[in-house]
């Protein structure tokens, strides 16, 4: 074999040596040194608690949080694709429990179908839950 040839292979084994070295790093860089974005999420959804009082200071249509079944979703980018329209704003700011599972009023009244929402709509709320209500 040329020399040349020999040289250039023993390049291409450092170059895939130190790719495959970068790539492992990376892979298995303990939690607490991944970018900030990736630690949020999962951490902080299961972590955060909010008080009542603090939920209903987003009780807009631009800034809507809203209590289901004891969690607290922010639907402030949901609100705009909410299939059901602007009826999703009732429950900004304040417990929804009964106006999400049951598609009613608390006294009873229908809100569109009146009947609960599918599978895919507790999907979707599932992606918006920023944390869990605070226990007085
Ligand atoms: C809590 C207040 C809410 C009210 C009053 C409400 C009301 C409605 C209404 C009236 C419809 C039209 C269909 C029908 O009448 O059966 C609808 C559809 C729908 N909503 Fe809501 N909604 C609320 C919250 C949400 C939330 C938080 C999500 C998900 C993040 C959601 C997801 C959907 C979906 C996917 C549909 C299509 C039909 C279905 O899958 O059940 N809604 N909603």
């Amino acid at each position: 074999m040329k020399k040349n040839t020999i040289i250039l292979i023993t390049i291409a084994l450092i170059l895939l040596a130190l790719i495959g070295a970068g790539v492992w790093t990376l892979v298995n860089r303990p939690n607490n040194q991944q970018p900030k974005g990736a630690q949020d999420t999962t951490a902080n959804q299961q972590n955060k608690t909010f008080s009542m009082d603090e939920v209903a200071t987003h009780s807009s249509k631009t800034d809507c949080w809203t209590v289901i079944s004891g969690q607290v979703y922010d639907l402030t980018d949901f609100v705009n694709r909410h299939p059901g329209g602007n009826e999703v704003v009732r429950a900004c700011g304040i417990d929804a429990t009964t106006l999400f599972t049951s598609r009613t009023t608390e006294d009873g009244q229908p809100v569109g179908s009146g009947t609960p929402h599918s599978q895919v709509a507790q999907e979707q709320l599932a992606e918006l839950k920023i944390g869990t209500i605070k226990k007085n």
